[in-house]
């Protein structure tokens, strides 16, 4: 792009000048404050732990301002795995996205995105994703949202939660728990459509070790783990406590089967002196509503976007695939950026499925409409309404019939 030197920076272990002003111009864009040295220092560990690919953006011709080092845009990426309905894909992660506000509307963010997307699909990546600070930046680039989270609120005396037969859940030490919690995600992990992997970060946030937003260890973390019939997690619960609003705030509640969720809300809704718990991120599918003697005990507060997702490669992204339903549908990708684009024959049975480049066909997706039904979000029917899908409404059917889902995709992970 003109006017700027947009490269990446070199991947080395070292804290160097260089990546302490891509941090910086970082937390400039998102109006966060400037690390100190501990903090750079912890920032680089987890950087090298994640393996991030970070891009910045320099002015070929810098007016007098902040240091050369401190790049006008920044952009991050790592690779984690993706559950795709039953099986673990590699997928490209992006993150850290800003742009100066001095340089904004300038094309960096478009710049930097088409090229890093062009990179991934490249590398072989068939799917990338991210979480969006606004929700009108990133449908342009081929993204849609995936998975969505409720946050709400619980009475627990209205509750009537049976108790487990027997209590497999205990409190253990927040600040080794990295390893447990580790396990038991492990385990929800390789169960659940739409979870992706942890970054590293998770480890010390979770066990209070560190705090992304007070930027301090947080002492009141509380882990409570729930043991499988092995005596090996298969759930976690992570919550601070208020006590003058004589709430739970959950941070984290990850189970890997509905049994082992409802266990872990019996046990936070059972605590003496809370009278609520919060949580941000109850999942699509969960049992708790249903499993409430009063369900208004639980008040929905909020209902979001989580993770929006891209297809880069539209073969191996569908045959890597879980498949609920069989049958063949043929269907053309619109794609402004290239990656999608195409016609194809998908042909579900019960070894998977199979896709086939063909010459044409009458029923058109935008890759915006792949991205949203790839993990189940909605169903084509929905996306053909909002103008996302055209084509004969059997097709639009059928479309809808083979990609809905058994269970909702669910994704705990914030990158
Ligand atoms: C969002 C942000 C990265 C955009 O960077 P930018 O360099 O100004 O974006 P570009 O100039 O490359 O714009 C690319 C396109 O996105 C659009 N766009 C960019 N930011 C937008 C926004 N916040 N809302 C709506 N559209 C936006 C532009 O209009 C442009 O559209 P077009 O190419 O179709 O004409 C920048 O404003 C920023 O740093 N914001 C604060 C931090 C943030 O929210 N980061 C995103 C984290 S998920």
């Amino acid at each position: 792009m003109a006017d700027y030197d947009i490269r990446t920076l070199p991947a080395g272990d070292d804290l160097t000048e260089e990546l302490a002003g891509w941090r910086r111009a970082c937390a400039l864009g998102f109006l966060g404050p400037e690390d100190d040295d501990g903090h750079l220092e912890l920032w680089n560990r987890l950087r090298v732990a994640d393996a991030m690919t970070l891009v910045g953006a320099y002015p070929e011709h810098p007016l007098p301002g902040l240091p050369p080092q401190v790049p006008v845009a920044t952009y991050g990426a790592f690779t984690k795995t993706l559950n795709t309905g039953g099986h673990l894909e590699p997928i490209h992660l992006i993150t850290d996205v800003t742009v100066r506000p001095t340089h904004r509307r300038r094309g960096l963010l478009r710049a930097m995105m088409t090229a890093d997307l062009r990179e991934a699909a490249a590398a072989g990546l068939p799917l990338a994703a991210l979480t969006a600070s606004e929700a009108t930046i990133y449908g342009r680039f081929g993204f849609a949202s995936a998975t969505f989270r409720q946050a709400i609120e619980l009475d627990t005396r209205r509750t009537g939660l049976p108790a487990p037969a027997a209590s497999r859940v205990e409190i253990v030490d927040a600040g080794s728990a990295a390893p447990l919690l580790r396990e038991a995600f492990g385990r929800f992990h390789a169960a659940s459509r739409g979870s992706i992997d942890r970054p590293a970060y998770y480890d010390l946030h979770l066990t209070g070790r560190w705090d992304g937003q007070t930027r301090a260890p947080n002492p009141g973390v509380r882990v409570a783990v729930h043991y499988a019939d092995d005596d090996r997690p298969d759930g976690h619960l992570v919550y601070t406590i208020d006590e003058k609003a004589a709430t739970a705030v959950v941070r984290d509640l990850v189970a890997a089967d509905p049994a082992v969720e409802l266990a872990l809300w019996h046990f936070v809704a059972s605590i003496d002196l809370v009278r609520t718990v919060t949580c941000r991120s109850l999942g699509p599918a969960s049992p708790l509503r249903w499993a409430l003697a009063d369900s208004r005990a639980l008040t929905t507060t909020g209902c979001a976007d989580f993770i929006w997702l891209r297809v880069l490669d539209v073969v191996r992204a569908l045959e890597v695939r879980g498949w609920d339903a069989a049958g063949t549908v043929e269907f053309a990708v619109t794609d402004p950026l290239g990656h999608a684009a195409g016609s194809w024959r998908l042909d579900i049975g019960d070894d998977g499925a199979q896709v086939t480049p063909i010459a044409s066909a009458d029923l058109t997706i935008s890759e915006r409409a792949l991205a949203a039904m790839y993990l189940g979000a909605t169903d084509a029917r929905v996306l053909a309404a909002s103008g996302l899908i055209t084509g004969p409404a059997g097709r639009v059917a059928e479309l809808g019939r083979l990609f809905r889902t058994d269970i909702p995709a669910h994704c705990l992970t914030g990158f």
